[in-house]
C-alpha cells in the first residue's frame, strides 16, 4: 500500500486527543510534507502554522535528518539501552550539554515529553533521598500546566479534563496559581506586566507543607498547551530564588520552549534563569523520531555516583532510551539548527510576528492576543453555553483554507516552524482575519 493511499476504514484507530466521531465523518489527512507545507490526501497544500505539534522546528522532511535516519537504520538499528552503549547516544548527549544552560551537564534520554516529565520527577525524588533528605516527597506544579499524560505529569499538571477521570493520582502534590490575567494583561506584547506577586504563592505553599517535605517545583517557562500563558517579568527569577532558599529543586518543562521556540536555545536562556533539571522532547529530533532528553545539573548527577561500582546508580530507563536511530535524528537536527541559525532565528522574526498578530486586535470575538518568540495566541470570546466550539470551527475553516492552526479551549495557538518567512506569517494572519470576520 502506498503511503498516499487513504484507508477507507477509520474505525480501528482510536485517535489521541481527537474528537474521533467528528474526525471520522470528515477526515483531515496529511500524506506528505516539505519545509513549511503539508500536502493533504486530496492534493492541497496546507501551510504549517503550528510546526506539527510544536515540534517540527526546522520544517518538514529536511534532507540531513532524513539521510541520517536512513543510514543509521542500515548501519546499527538497535543496541540494548541497559549495560550497553553505542557512540551516537554519547555524541548527542555531549552536543546537548554544549547548547544547554551552563551547569546542566548530564542527559537522560526518553521517548517523549511525557516520559521526560516522569523521568525528571523521579530524578528529583531520588536525588533528595540519596542526599539524605528522603522526607522531601512532595511535588509542586501549577494550575493550567501541561506536563504530558502519564500519572506524574497529570498529577503536577493543572488541566481538569486530563485529571478528573483518573482517580487520586499521585499524592502529596500541590499547585501554584497560573499567571493568566485577562483583566489586567490583555493584549500585552511580549511579557505581560502584571502578576509577579503570584510567585510568592509558592512561599505560602511552602509554609503550609514545610520546605522539608517538598522535593521539587515544576513549571513550563511559558505554558503552551493551555493557550500560551506568558509569565510576567521576574516571575521565574522569583521562583528560582524561593526554591533555592528552601533546598527545593526547580524543574523547567521545556518540551515546547526548548530548541529555539522563544528565539533562544531554551526558555531558561530567554528568562535568564537556570533550573536544576530541564525537560525536553519535540524539537530535539524535529518531531521526526520520538525522543526526549532530560538535562540535569552535575550536583544532581554526582550525588548518585556512589556505592559499589558494579551497582546500577539509578533504577530507571526505557528500552528505547538513546535509541540509535533517534540519536542520529537528534544529531542531524542539532546540526541543521546550527547551520541555519534556527535556535536564535525566532528573535529576529519576533518583532514582525508580534506586529502581525496584534493587527488582529479589534477583529470580531478577539479578547486577547499574546506573543513571545515565535509563539502566539489569539483568545476568542467563547460562544455562550458552547465553550471551545468557536475556536474549533476556526480550526476546521483554517484547514479548509490551507493553514494549519491549533486550538485549545477558545484559544488559537500558533507556533510555525522556525524557517518561517514573513510572507508565511502574512498568510497565517490574513487567513485567520478572514475567518474571524465570518465566524459565528
Ligand atoms: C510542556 C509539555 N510537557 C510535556 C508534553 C508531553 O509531550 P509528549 O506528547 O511528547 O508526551 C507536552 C506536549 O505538548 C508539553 O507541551
Amino acid at each position: 500500500m502506498s503511503n498516499r493511499t487513504v484507508p477507507n476504514d477509520l474505525s480501528a484507530f482510536w485517535m489521541p486527543f481527537t474528537a474521533n466521531r467528528q474526525f471520522k465523518k470528515a477526515p483531515r489527512m496529511f500524506v506528505a510534507a516539505k519545509d513549511m507545507y503539508y500536502t493533504t490526501a486530496d492534493g492541497r497544500q496546507v501551510l504549517d502554522g503550528t510546526a506539527g505539534l510544536w515540534c517540527v522546528n526546522a520544517g518538514h522532511c529536511r534532507p540531513r535528518i532524513t539521510e541520517a535516519i536512513q543510514s543509521q537504520a542500515a548501519e546499527l538499528d538497535y543496541a540494548p539501552a541497559f549495560q550497553m552503549g553505542h557512540p551516537k547516544a554519547f555524541e548527542l548527549a555531549n552536543r546537548l550539554v554544549d547548547i544547554a544552560p551552563e551547569g546542566l551537564n548530564h542527559v537522560l534520554f526518553t521517548n517523549s515529553g511525557s516520559e521526560s516529565v516522569e523521568t525528571a520527577l523521579k530524578v528529583a525524588l531520588a536525588y533528595q533521598r540519596v542526599k539524605g533528605e528522603g522526607a522531601r516527597t512532595r511535588l509542586i506544579g501549577r494550575e493550567r500546566a501541561y506536563h504530558g499524560v502519564n500519572f506524574g505529569g497529570i498529577s503536577v499538571g493543572g488541566i481538569v479534563t486530563n485529571r478528573k477521570m483518573f482517580g487520586t493520582l499521585l499524592t502529596g502534590v500541590d499547585h501554584m496559581p497560573h499567571t493568566h490575567n485577562l483583566s489586567k494583561n490583555a493584549f500585552s506584547k511580549g511579557l505581560p506586566q502584571h502578576g509577579v506577586e503570584l510567585a510568592d504563592e509558592l512561599e505560602r505553599i511552602i509554609t503550609l507543607h514545610d520546605a522539608s517535605t517538598i522535593a521539587a517545583v515544576i513549571v513550563e517557562p511559558v505554558a503552551g498547551s493551555t493557550g500560551v500563558l506568558i509569565p510576567p517579568p521576574n516571575y521565574l527569577k522569583r521562583l528560582r530564588e524561593i526554591t533555592k532558599k528552601h533546598g527545593i529543586l526547580l524543574i523547567f518543562d521545556e518540551v515546547i520552549t526548548g530548541y529555539g521556540r522563544l528565539g533562544t536555545p531554551f526558555g531558561a536562556d530567554y528568562f535568564g534563569v537556570t533550573p536544576d533539571i530541564m525537560v525536553t522532547a519535540k524539537g530535539l529530533t524535529n518531531g521526526v523520531i520520538p525522543m526526549g532528553a532530560v538535562m540535569v545539573s552535575s550536583e544532581i548527577h554526582d550525588a548518585f555516583m556512589q556505592g559499589p561500582e558494579h551497582v546500577i546508580e539509578f533504577f530507571h530507563g526505557y528500552t528505547y532510551s538513546g535509541n540509535p536511530i533517534a540519536s542520529a535524528a537528534g544529531i542531524a537536527t542539532l546540526e541543521t539548527y546550527k547551520e541555519e541559525g534556527l535556535l536564535t532565528r525566532g528573535a529576529e522574526l519576533a518583532p514582525y510576528w508580534e506586529e502581525a498578530l496584534h493587527s488582529l486586535k479589534g477583529e470580531r470575538h478577539v479578547i486577547d492576543i499574546r506573543n513571545i518568540g515565535l509563539v502566539g495566541a489569539i483568545e476568542l470570546e467563547p460562544i455562550a453555553g458552547s465553550p471551545t466550539k468557536r475556536a474549533f470551527s476556526a480550526f476546521v475553516q483554517a484547514y479548509e483554507k490551507g493553514v494549519l492552526i491549533r486550538t485549545t479551549g477558545d484559544i488559537i495557538a500558533l507556533s510555525p516552524p522556525l524557517i518561517v518567512e514573513k510572507s508565511h506569517i502574512d498568510t497565517i494572519v490574513e487567513t485567520i482575519r478572514g475567518i474571524l470576520k465570518t465566524l459565528e
